[in-house]
């Protein structure tokens, strides 16, 4: 656990074993920060800089030792780039930078000379976040099946320098909007790290519940056919470890800005059902709950930041599996709503159980519907493995999503609803069947999905791809990457 604290009066008496500044492009000289660090080491800051063509730009970085000059061991000076091309993924990049090399310089603490840069027209607070946000989220490690020993060293002291007084409590807010979001990532991250044999839904479940400021139910098996899921039962009942519908209920104290219902995919595992899997393909079918951690995730935050909105985090959990009960293709099945779904493709799961949790959030008569899943291969293949697919009815919605995803940098690009593949989804025998033609599969599935919200207005993202990395970037690590939880929190606190 990371303890933070702000450093008032002068930032040169600031004790740590790593001392980072934030420098701009071609801005050397102009900080009096710079200028003393340079003094201090008599001109081996300027001499290095000279030899390693240091000019500040984006992910440029310095590492200088002290050795005994300054109050710290270690002096790292990182490049943040010009003013015009600032942004905030830029300081949270900067933090990851700064966490690894935290471990590569075992410091146990580290300061952090935020300074009298101008960040555009961003707040004091939201630079702070985003620092801390890099430097949590990049220290994450998934360790539920590791010895302790083998775990990476972590800084347990940061101490940030405030400039003036008036600016501490802005720092005091950034730090600990970054740590609610951060533990909000991790619970996301674990989730998905951990495998399907230890995150059943009764897991899923019992997680959500365990969330303080938020109301947990539980729908069981009778309760979940009592209320006429039979969509998502189809996909259920192949599989021995039962399926469990959660809903996390949070209101704010005042009266509510907006009501939100935000669901997530929860298949715990995706065999693909009797339609199933090669092996290669299942491999990393653990990470098709994603949807659901993000949400739980998500909850766990909200019950802290405490926005002006009433949210309903809502997960229809089970595994898809080819027991002897299983659906089998073909067979017809009636969601929630009456409209009737034949199931050519058991692996098209995800959109079977969704089209349940979309009808019941719709009864809620929410303002909002958000939709989060792994749901396609397809968008994968159209967006590649670091950017969102989203698609909706409602361009306000869109908008208010695309502008939260440019402040945390979980990139979103919108994908068209195309209405004229609407006659993929046309059945002979049913209203609908699961799957359509084999082109624009990621819209394909958003269409399908349309069918069932009701009217209101509503986003599909499709998380398939950056969900999970192998290419982990500054602040992520390999695994689950817990992605949209600070966004759909961003979204959530504008109101
Ligand atoms: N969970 C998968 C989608 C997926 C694929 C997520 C790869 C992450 C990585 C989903 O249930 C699925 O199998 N979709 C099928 C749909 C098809 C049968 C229409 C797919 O994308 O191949
Ligand atoms: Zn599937
Ligand atoms: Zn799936």
């Amino acid at each position: 656990m990371m303890k933070f604290s702000i450093h008032t009066g002068d930032w040169k008496g600031m004790k740590s074993d790593l001392m980072v500044v934030f420098m701009q492009e071609g801005k050397l000289g102009v900080h009096s920060y710079t200028k003393m660090i340079d003094q201090k080491m008599v001109g081996e800051m300027s001499r290095r800089m000279r030899i390693e063509k240091f000019r500040g730009a984006t992910g440029q970085k310095l590492l200088l030792q002290t050795h005994g000059k300054m109050n710290s061991s270690h002096i790292l000076i990182l490049g943040i780039g010009g003013a015009k091309k600032f942004t905030l993924e830029v300081l949270r990049e900067g933090g990851g930078k700064v966490n690894r090399i935290a471990q590569d310089t075992h410091a146990r603490s580290v300061g952090l000379v935020i300074g009298d840069i101008s960040f555009n027209s961003y707040s004091i607070s939201e630079c702070v976040q985003s620092v801390v946000e890099g430097m949590i989220l990049s220290s994450y490690e998934f360790t539920l099946y590791k010895k302790r020993d083998a775990k990476k060293s972590q800084i347990l002291n940061l101490v940030i320098h405030g400039l003036q007084g008036s600016q501490n409590s802005s720092i005091q807010k950034g730090m600990r909007r970054a740590q609610v979001l951060s533990r909000g990532v991790a619970l996301a991250r674990d989730l998905v790290n951990a495998p399907a044999n230890d995150c059943t839904p009764f897991d899923l479940a019992h997680h959500a519940r365990s969330i303080k400021g938020v109301r947990t139910k539980i729908y069981q098996l009778p309760q979940i056919k009592k209320m006429k899921m039979g969509a998502f039962l189809g996909v259920a009942q192949g599989s021995v470890v039962p399926p469990a519908f959660i809903e996390m209920h949070y209101r704010p104290s005042g009266k509510a800005k907006s009501r939100v219902g935000i669901i997530g995919k929860g298949v715990t595992f995706d065999s693909g059902g009797l339609s199933l899997k090669p092996p290669k393909f299942m491999e990393k079918m653990k990470n098709d709950m994603a949807g659901a951690a993000a949400v739980i995730g998500l909850m766990s935050v909200i019950a802290q930041l405490k926005p002006k909105v009433e949210v309903w985090g809502l997960v229809a959990a089970t595994e898809n599996m080819p027991g002897g009960k299983a659906q089998r293709p073909g067979d017809v099945v009636r969601a929630m709503n009456g409209k009737t779904i034949e199931v050519l493709n058991t692996d098209a799961e995800g959109r079977l159980t969704l089209a349940d949790a979309l009808c019941y959030a719709a009864k809620k008569k929410p303002d909002y519907l958000i939709d989060l899943a792994t749901l396609t291969g397809a968008c994968l293949v159209a967006l590649g493995e670091k950017i969102t697919g989203m698609m909706g009815n409602n361009q306000e919605l869109v908008k208010k999503l695309t502008e939260s995803s440019i402040k945390t940098g979980e990139k979103i690009w919108e994908l068209p609803l195309g209405e004229e593949y609407k006659d993929e989804l046309k059945s002979p025998i049913a209203d609908y069947k699961n799957i359509g033609g084999g082109y624009a599969g990621a819209i394909v599935a958003g269409l399908f999905l349309q069918e069932f919200v009701d009217g209101h207005p509503w986003v599909h993202l499709d998380i398939a791809g950056p969900s999970w990395t192998d290419k982990p970037g500054s602040y992520e690590v390999r695994g689950g990457t817990g992605v949209m939880v600070r966004t759909l929190a961003d979204f959530l606190s504008r109101f």
